[in-house]
C-alpha cells in the first residue's frame, strides 16, 4: 500500500452550536476515485471546503501529500499553519463547484490561463498552449476566444473543469458539479470526468447525487450521515449489498425516486 495522499484524522467542526463533522476519519490512496455520498447536510461539502482551506477545523488534523494542511512543524512541535503554508498546500488541491464562477469579463482562455500566469508566474505563449490543450481535451477548443455569457451550463462547467487542472493539482475535488445543468448537459460533462478517470492518474473526490455516475466512476464510496463515514467499500458493494441500516434507507429513498444506482 502506497502512502495515502489524504489523511482525515478525526476532524470535528462546528457552525456555532450546530456540529457538522464529527471525528471524521478516512484515508485517500494516490491516484484513487472516490465518491462521497449521503443525505443533505451530512457535511460533504464541508469536508472538501476544509480540504481547499476555505473553512478550517476545531480538532483533529489533515495530512495533504504527506504534510499537515493546517499545521506546520515548529521547534519540534507543530504550530499553526501561516498564511505561506498554506498557499503552498492550497496548489496541490484544485475543486470545481456545482455553480459556474468564471470570470464573466474574461474569455475562455483568460479564464482558463489567469490563475498559471498570475499565480505561478508562468510566461503567457507557455499558458496559452497549454490551456488549449486542456480545452481541447474537454471538447472546447472552438469556444477559447468566446466570453462565459456565450456557453451553456454544460460549455461553462468544462470551462470550469479546465481551469482548475490548468493549476496541474496532483488531487481535484468536485462538488455537484452537474446538479445545476439541464438533464440533456449532464452528460457531457460527466463524460469529461470519466475520461479524467480513466486517462489521468490524478486523485479524484467527487461529492454527487447521481449514484449510477459514482457507481461507474468511483473506485470506493464513502456513505456520509450526520458528519462521519456510516459505511464505506467498493461500489458494488454499496450500491447492491449495503450493510448498515442507514446505508440501505438513503439508496432505497434514491432508488423509489426513480434513479439507477
Ligand atoms: N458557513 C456555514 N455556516 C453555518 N452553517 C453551515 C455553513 N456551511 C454549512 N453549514 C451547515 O453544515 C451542515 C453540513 O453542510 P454541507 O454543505 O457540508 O452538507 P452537504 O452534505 O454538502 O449537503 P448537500 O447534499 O445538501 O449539499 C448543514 O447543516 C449546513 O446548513
Ligand atoms: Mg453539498
Amino acid at each position: 500500500m502506497p502512502a495515502p495522499i489524504i489523511e482525515v484524522d478525526r476532524v470535528s467542526k462546528s457552525f456555532g452550536p450546530l456540529r457538522v463533522l464529527e471525528e471524521l476519519s478516512f484515508t485517500v490512496a494516490p491516484g484513487e476515485k472516490l465518491a462521497l455520498i449521503g443525505p443533505s447536510g451530512s457535511g460533504k461539502t464541508t469536508i472538501l471546503r476544509i480540504l481547499m482551506t476555505l473553512e478550517t477545523i476545531n480538532s483533529g488534523h489533515i495530512k495533504v501529500d504527506g504534510e499537515y494542511l493546517f499545521h506546520m512543524p515548529k521547534n519540534g512541535g507543530l504550530a499553526p499553519a501561516d498564511e505561506r503554508h498554506l498557499h503552498r498546500m492550497r496548489a496541490k488541491i484544485g475543486m470545481v463547484f456545482q455553480l459556474f464562477n468564471l470570470f464573466p469579463h474574461k474569455s475562455v482562455l483568460d479564464n482558463v490561463t489567469l490563475a498559471p500566469i498570475l499565480t505561478k508566474g508562468v510566461a503567457k505563449a507557455d499558458a496559452e498552449r497549454q490551456a488549449m490543450e486542456l480545452l481541447d481535451m474537454v471538447g472546447l477548443a472552438d469556444k477559447a476566444k468566446a466570453m462565459p455569457a456565450q456557453l451553456s451550463g454544460g460549455q461553462k462547467q468544462r470551462v470550469a473543469i479546465a481551469r482548475a487542472l490548468a493549476l496541474q493539482p496532483k488531487i481535484m475535488l468536485f462538488d455537484e458539479v452537474t446538479s445545476a445543468l439541464d438533464p440533456e448537459l449532464v452528460e457531457e460533462v460527466l463524460n469529461v470526468m470519466r475520461r479524467l478517470a480513466e486517462e489521468t492518474d490524478m486523485t479524484m473526490l467527487l461529492v454527487t447525487h447521481e449514484m449510477g455516475f459514482a457507481h461507474d466512476f468511483a473506485d470506493r464510496v464513502l456513505f456520509f450521515d450526520r458528519g462521519s463515514i456510516v459505511e464505506e467499500g467498493p461500489p458494488d458493494e454499496i450500491f447492491t449489498n449495503p450493510k448498515e441500516e442507514r446505508t440501505q434507507a438513503f439508496l432505497k429513498k434514491i432508488i423509489a425516486a426513480g434513479q439507477r444506482v
